[in-house]
Parts: structure tokens; C-alpha cells; sequence
């Protein structure tokens, strides 16, 4: 083996750095409008559900591969493979990997973006004594604006580079244990507020009382993304991470903690939106703005409203930076890994995430209409395949890499909770997550 990677600090500061990664956009954007395009609580239930079957055990093999490994994704693989006498194009798979990040940061980045505008629109007062209608029009009025979009996306990208060229992601860490408790503290004051509103009852029974009608296969394609997109797992980009585990630190409980952490913050947020949706006889299925309109709305009617809505997405431009930083990680790595410095692949990354997502901000205004594959913009396509394509189908490589490949003496030590342990969690992701996923992802594309 070569050198050995300096190690996380504590076991905290472990689930902590998987924790940054996996709480973003995911949880407070994307969740609820995913979800109110597709049924509410039958979404929900099969989330949840693939949370469990695959998130959980894939997300163990993903961060197993990497704590065996050593080293970054492409090289841990290779490594691997060829110790296990299989063939060294396994580690193709961390390019893939490389590849989906890539996508999913061209629009993660513009998202965030609208963060940042949406902060110093509440510090400026803006939303105060709005109405729901004038703030939905300002939404679609920003949105409608290329150039607030690019500038917003490009500083987004700068702020993350930033971090990632100084290679100072792991010092992120303890920025997560304030964030994370703020962060939660916040979402429940909202929840409370929700459970005072009108829509509340309707909310609740929308996301938790499921009607069987609503599972079709591309909810059931949907739900499975999601659940790899909220949990970071399925692009290598927690692989990398695993590289820095410290050897004495229960991977089971790690995933479980922070799966979720992850759960519950989707689970407040979904009902402080919905409520607002629902109160304000607003559409669930209102698409990529849900989040943008209704908690403006929200916060406008509670005292000292523009103060939280400031603080709350302050907290949420934090919760998405730490993932964009998990994001870029793997495809500086992979750079790196071909004997590029640190800078040049930084540099290289970030410019071709800023012009690759400039489709993405474009796509509501200027390229509205450029529609390249199955009649959907590029914004369209991007914040859907690789999400509900791309990271299922790099789990199930990471999973039959992990549970069929690699030798068992070494899966088992990195998995770390002895030899029982391991024979259940190989059973689980042998004949439960692989097939799912497989079946899933055939149905979903048929
Ligand atoms: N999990 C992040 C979120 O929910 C997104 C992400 C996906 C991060 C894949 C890293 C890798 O916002
Ligand atoms: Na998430």
C-alpha cells in the first residue's frame, strides 16, 4: 500500500463531514417539489423505503471501498480490483463517478445561486408585507433574468472553488456542528408555525397518507434517485471521504446517523411547504420554484419574519456549499490522479462546471426553448438524469464491487463491525439492493 491519507480528526468529525455532504439542496429544495410532482406520500413512502434497502447499504460499500483503499476513487478502485485479481477497468467507475458529479454541479451551482439572491433579497426587507402572488411574481420575474442568474451561479462556484483549491474541505467540518443544530432548530420553529396554518391537516394527510394509484414506475424511478441524491451516494463522492476514516469507527452507525438526519430534515421541511402550499391553494406540483415561493410566504407572516428568512437561507447557502465542496471533490481527485496539480485541475473543473451550467441558468430565459433530448430543457435534463439515472446506476457498480469483488477480509475490516456484521450487510446488498436497483432501473427506463 502507499501512503497512508492523514485520518478525520474524531469519529464526530467523520459523519459530520458525510452529514455536510449529504443535507443540501437535496433535503430543502428538490425534495419537496420532486415530491409534489410526483403524488406526495406515495413518493415519500418509497423514498423512504429505498433510503433504507439501498441508501443505506450502498452508501456503506461506497464509503467501504474508499476507507480499504486508501486513496481516491479511481486509484482506490483499480488498486483494489487488481489485489482482488479482477480487472483494473473497475476503476472506469470512478470516472463515471467524476462524470455525474460534473452534471449535477453545473445546476446544483445555479440553485444555489438563487440562494445567494434570495439572502440579500430578505436582509434587504424585500419580501416584507409582500403577498403570495407578488412574491410568486418576483420569483418568476429573477428567474426570467440571465444575467442575475449567471452572476449568482459563477460567485456560488467561486465560493466552493475557493475551498476546494485550497484543499481545505476537511476544515469544514466543525463548521457543520453549528450549522447542522441551527439548521434543524430553525426547521422545526417552521414546522410549529405550519401546524398553526390552515393547509396543515391537508399537508399532512397530501405527504403521509399514500394512495396506491400514484405508484407508477416513474414515481418509483423518481424516488429511487431521490434517495441517492439526497444522500450523496452513487458518484464516488463519499468514497473519497472514506479514504480518511478513522479505523476504529462503526461504518453501519455512521450511515444510519446520518441517513437519518438526512430524512428528518426533508421530513420538516416538506411539511412547513406544503402547508404554505396548501394553505395558500397553491399547486404541489409547482415545480423548481416551490421552495423559493412558499417559505418567503411563510416567514413574511411570522414577527421579525425578513430576520429568520435571512438567517434560514443563510443556513441553507451553508448546508449547499459543504455538498458543492463534496461535488468538486472527486473530479479535482480524478485530475490530480493523472498527475495534474491541485490549482490547474481546480481551475480546469471550475471552468468547465461555470460554462456547462450556464445552460442551466440560461434555461429559463434565453435557451427556454432549446430542448435537446425528450422535449425537456437542459436545466430539465440535468437536474433529473443524472440524479434519478446516473447515481443509481454507480451504486449498483459500487455494490457489486463491494459485495461480489472485493475479497471478504478486506470488505469485512473496512466495514468494521466484525464478521456477523458483515455476512448480513453482504446478504442485504447481494440479494436486496443490487436486484432492486436493477429492476428499477430497467422498469423506469422501459
Ligand atoms: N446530497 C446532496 C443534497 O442533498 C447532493 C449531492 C449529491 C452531494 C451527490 C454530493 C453527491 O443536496
Ligand atoms: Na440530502
Amino acid at each position: 500500500m502507499s501512503k497512508t491519507l492523514e485520518r478525520w480528526g474524531s469519529k464526530r468529525a467523520f459523519i459530520l463531514a458525510v452529514t455536510g455532504a449529504a443535507v443540501g439542496l437535496g433535503n430543502i429544495w428538490r425534495f419537496p417539489y420532486v415530491a409534489g410532482e410526483n403524488g406526495g406520500a406515495a413518493f415519500l413512502l418509497i423514498y423512504v423505503a429505498f433510503v433504507i434497502l439501498l441508501g443505506i447499504p450502498v452508501m456503506m460499500a461506497e464509503i467501504l471501498i474508499g476507507r480499504a483503499g486508501r486513496r481516491g476513487p479511481m486509484q482506490a478502485l483499480g488498486a483494489l480490483a487488481a489485489e482482488a485479481g479482477a480487472s483494473r477497468h473497475w476503476r472506469w467507475l470512478g470516472l463515471f463517478g467524476a462524470f455525474t458529479v460534473f452534471c449535477i454541479l453545473s445546476f446544483y451551482s445555479v440553485v444555489s445561486g438563487w440562494s445567494i439572491e434570495f439572502l440579500v433579497a430578505s436582509i434587504n426587507g424585500n419580501f416584507r408585507g409582500a403577498s403570495a402572488a407578488e412574491i410568486g411574481a418576483g420569483f418568476d420575474a429573477f428567474l426570467a433574468n440571465p444575467g442575475l442568474l449567471i452572476f449568482n451561479h459563477t460567485l456560488f462556484l467561486l465560493m466552493t472553488m475557493v475551498v476546494v483549491a485550497a484543499g481545505v474541505a476537511k476544515g469544514l467540518e466543525r463548521l457543520n456542528n453549528l450549522l447542522m443544530p441551527l439548521l434543524y432548530g430553525l426547521l422545526l420553529l417552521l414546522a410549529a408555525y405550519a401546524a398553526t396554518t390552515s393547509g396543515f391537516g391537508t399537508a399532512l394527510s397530501w405527504l403521509f397518507l399514500p394512495s396506491l394509484e400514484a405508484l407508477t414506475p416513474s414515481v418509483v424511478l423518481h424516488a429511487m434517485g431521490h434517495a441517492f441524491f439526497t444522500l450523496a451516494v452513487g458518484a464516488c463522492a463519499l468514497m473519497a471521504y472514506g479514504a480518511y476514516m478513522p479505523d476504529e469507527q462503526s461504518l453501519p452507525r455512521a450511515a444510519v446517523a446520518v441517513a437519518v438526519l438526512d430524512i428528518s430534515v426533508a421530513l420538516l421541511a416538506g411539511i412547513a411547504i406544503f402547508s404554505v402550499v396548501f394553505s395558500q391553494g397553491m399547486d404541489p406540483a409547482d415545480g423548481p420554484g416551490l421552495m423559493f415561493v412558499t417559505l418567503p410566504i411563510a416567514f413574511s407572516e411570522l414577527p421579525w419574519g425578513s430576520l429568520w428568512l435571512s438567517v434560514f437561507f443563510l443556513l441553507l447557502l451553508l448546508a449547499t456549499w459543504t455538498s458543492a465542496i463534496n461535488l468538486a471533490e472527486p473530479m479535482v481527485a480524478t485530475l490530480q490522479g493523472f498527475g495534474w496539480r491541485r490549482s490547474v485541475s481546480t481551475a480546469v473543473v471550475a471552468l468547465s462546471v461555470w460554462s456547462i451550467g450556464l445552460l442551466s441558468a440560461l434555461s429559463f430565459s434565453t435557451l427556454a426553448d432549446f430542448r435537446p433530448l425528450l422535449g425537456r430543457n437542459v436545466f430539465e435534463l440535468v437536474s433529473s438524469i443524472p440524479p434519478d439515472i446516473f447515481l443509481p446506476l454507480g451504486g449498483l457498480l459500487i455494490a457489486i464491487f463491494a459485495a461480489w469483488v472485493l475479497p471478504r477480509s478486506a470488505a469485512a475490516a473496512a466495514l468494521g463491525v466484525g464478521e456477523r456484521g458483515y455476512l448480513c450487510w453482504r446478504n442485504v446488498v447481494r440479494w436486496v439492493s443490487i436486484p432492486l436497483t436493477l429492476m428499477v432501473l430497467l422498469s423506469g427506463l422501459l
